[in-house]
């Protein structure tokens, strides 16, 4: 335990032996913090103090030196509320999953083989149409749940499925795992796309039932500070009925909800609703009034440079699913190209599309996926003409998306360590034995150990996991 002090070891204990219910008093730590509060830009923190309020948010930053550090020191050593942490460990912010299928997770690791017209008619729909059982549906949700904290996603955006009941529990899952989360009951009515038995029967009921996820996660007892919310949820324009797009829109503007649906994912769905409506799916989308500030696209791969506009216009946000990309999306999603125009982007799992839980997977992703962007893939072209030319993006914007990229397109005041921001973060020990994280103390700068972070870190090696103050996840 090193330098860690029992005492603050003992107190965060209390709080999770008393249902983690956040009555403590606040605490203090001191360590190295890492975290990327702008685009391309790490920052670390060394021997800085973190303090936090008893609501769980950062009240205080003090760097050596700095006024109010050794205050802060004292301060916290006198209420025996401060940890201080021992060489090799350091402090991240949690990071935000922009797009996850609830319901796929049994999925997760198999059925890719298939493209994804394909693999949503013969797998996708058959498993999620298993919800209409909702204890099949609390066993997934609490394993997907753990999972995910584990790995450091404390922010969490799902579709979950048609079934109310079901999408219910999900809220209430994240609620008593304390996961901050955006929850949505998947709407899917057109009976041209989807199978008799697995759509809402007509896109009156798709819309009362989203009201009903609304009201009920708004009004959730614990839910006070909404930390769990409700999405709305149109799955994509393929499977949904002009009605129910046009019906969601204006709920969207009555509720104040924030919307998510996929979006010029790949070839064959963007061609679909080009042809549908001789617009793209961005400006259908915006026709239908869901294209609005808090809007998370997913995936945008086709986007065109004025669809692009549009979205950074509305202060809407992509979720760039970099892993599932590579089996669905027939392309590389232009990264660098929707950054420079303003368009807020954060990361996603797209479970079970992308095969992995880890956003520090997805990170890997990102960066690989950008590269291979830039040079282009295909060898028997010539250079010059093989890729597009300033795509990459590095470790430093790969964290930075899974971080605060994620959470500014959310409008949260997480991902970065600044006093008024909630204490949503990550203890990684990057001294485990056994680790695929091999630091050298006498080779490694911090940035360079923030890299192998990055690019080397597994669910192991991250030893505990906050959100808003209260300890959620523990090895
Ligand atoms: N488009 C519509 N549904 C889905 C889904 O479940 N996964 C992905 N990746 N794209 C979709
Ligand atoms: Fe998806």
């Amino acid at each position: 335990m090193g330098r860690e002090q029992i005492v603050c070891e003992h107190r965060i204990r209390e709080a999770k032996g008393s249902d983690m219910s956040d009555d403590n008093a606040g605490f203090a730590i001191r360590g190295t913090f890492m975290h990327a509060p702008r685009r391309e830009e790490v920052e670390i923190l060394e021997d800085a103090v973190v303090s936090v309020d008893a609501a769980g948010s950062i009240d205080g930053l003090f760097r050596p030196g700095e006024a109010g550090h050794a205050e802060a020191l004292a301060e916290g050593r006198r209420r025996g509320v401060l940890t201080e942490l021992p060489e090799g460990r350091c402090v991240l912010p949690g990071m935000v999953d922009l797009h996850i299928h609830a319901p796929q997770w049994p999925q997760l690791g198999k059925c890719l083989h298939l493209p994804l017209e394909e693999w949503l008619v013969r797998y996708t729909f058959p498993l999620e149409a298993r919800y209409a059982d909702s204890v099949f549906a609390e066993r997934v949700y609490t394993s997907l749940v753990e999972t995910l904290l584990a790995n450091g996603t404390t922010t969490a955006v799902y579709y979950a499925t048609v079934h109310l009941q079901s999408t219910m529990r999900l809220a209430d899952i994240c609620l008593a795992r304390g996961q901050r989360a955006f929850v949505g009951k998947v709407a899917m009515d057109d009976p041209e796309q989807c199978p008799d038995y697995y759509r809402d029967p007509s896109a009156a009921a798709a819309i009362a039932g989203t009201r009903d996820l609304i009201a009920y996660v708004r009004t959730l007892p614990g839910n006070e500070s909404a930390l769990v919310r409700p999405m709305i949820t149109p799955r994509f324009i393929p499977s949904c009925t002009d009605p129910l797009l046009e019906g969601l829109g204006a709920l969207a503007g009555e509720s104040g909800c924030f919307v998510q649906t996929h979006c010029s994912e790949g070839d064959w769905e963007h061609a679909f609703v080009l042809e549908r409506y001789g617009r793209t799916d961005t400006q259908s989308l915006d026709d239908f009034g869901l294209l609005r500030r808090g809007t998370i696209l997913g995936h945008g791969i086709l986007l065109s440079g004025e669809d692009m506009e549009m979205i950074g216009e509305a202060r809407a946000g992509i979720s760039h699913c970099p892993l599932s990309n590579y089996y669905f999306s027939n392309a590389v999603f232009p990264l660098r190209a929707a950054l420079d125009k303003g368009v807020r982007v954060g990361l996603g799992t797209d479970i079970a599309g992308g095969a992995s839980p880890s956003l520090l997977d997805i990170c890997r992703h990102a960066v690989n996926a950008s590269r291979a962007l830039e040079d282009g893939v295909n060898p028997a072209l010539d250079a010059a003409e093989r890729g597009r030319p300033g795509s990459r993006v590095d470790f430093r914007t790969a964290f930075w998306l899974a971080t605060a990229g994620g959470a500014d397109a959310l409008d949260l005041p997480v991902g970065r360590f600044e006093p008024g921001c909630s204490f949503d973060a990550m203890l990684v020990d990057t001294r485990r034995p056994g680790s695929n994280l091999v630091v050298w103390p006498d080779a490694d700068s911090l940035e360079d150990v923030l890299q192998k972070i990055v690019y080397n870190a597994g669910r192991d090696d991250i030893r505990k996991v906050w959100v808003q103050g209260r300890l959620v996840a523990e090895k």
